[in-house]
């Protein structure tokens, strides 16, 4: 077994990659880090805040700057992304040069969306279903540039997923 692998989880919104995020380390019992929690606690803002009140653009540069600083500063083993982390060119590039492998999680836009409308976090980009599904079919062809594809399948348990990329990954 080979412990050491760093990965990040990527994926739309809803796909649940902070809950495959918290099971797998619990599973690897590794550090985890949740790059939308450590945005909100180091800017001291909600990013639906930063959305609404600075926009999208300024959004991605916090997002990036705070991405450098989480990969520089702490070594967690497995962190999720937001939604849209994997699809800004720099973000890839610097976590390929950081040698981490990235997972993409998979689903149906209708079981994020589920996902979305049962949550209580407050997600600016979704709040739309016509512009969601957009966003969605946008980022597939660059989502799909990540090392690994699990198909998360709606009868699949956040804990079923991670042990998937567990057994698959690093048995
Ligand atoms: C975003 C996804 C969100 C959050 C922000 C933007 C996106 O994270 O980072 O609202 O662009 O897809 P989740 O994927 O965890 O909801």
């Amino acid at each position: 077994m080979d412990n050491s692998k760093r990965l990040v989880l990527t994926g739309f919104m809803g796909v649940g990659k902070s809950s495959v995020g918290r099971h797998l380390a619990q599973i690897l019992k590794a550090e985890r880090m949740d790059l939308d929690f450590f945005i909100e606690k180091n800017e001291k803002r909600k990013i639906a805040d930063i959305i609404d009140i600075d926009g999208e653009d300024a959004y991605r540069e916090i997002e990036s700057a705070n991405l450098r600083k989480l990969l520089n500063e702490y070594d967690a083993q497995v962190i999720s992304l937001g939604g849209g982390t994997w699809i800004v060119d720099e973000n890839r590039e610097l976590i390929k040069r950081k040698g981490l492998t990235s997972i993409w999680l998979e689903s149906t836009f209708e079981h994020c969306w589920y996902n979305i409308k049962f949550s209580h976090k407050e997600r600016p980009l979704a709040r739309d279903k016509d512009k969601a599904r957009k966003l969605f079919e946008d980022r597939k062809k660059i989502y799909c540039l990540a090392d690994w594809h699990f198909i998360i399948k709606p009868e699949y348990s956040s804990y079923d997923i991670a042990k998937l990329i567990y057994d698959e990954y690093f048995l």
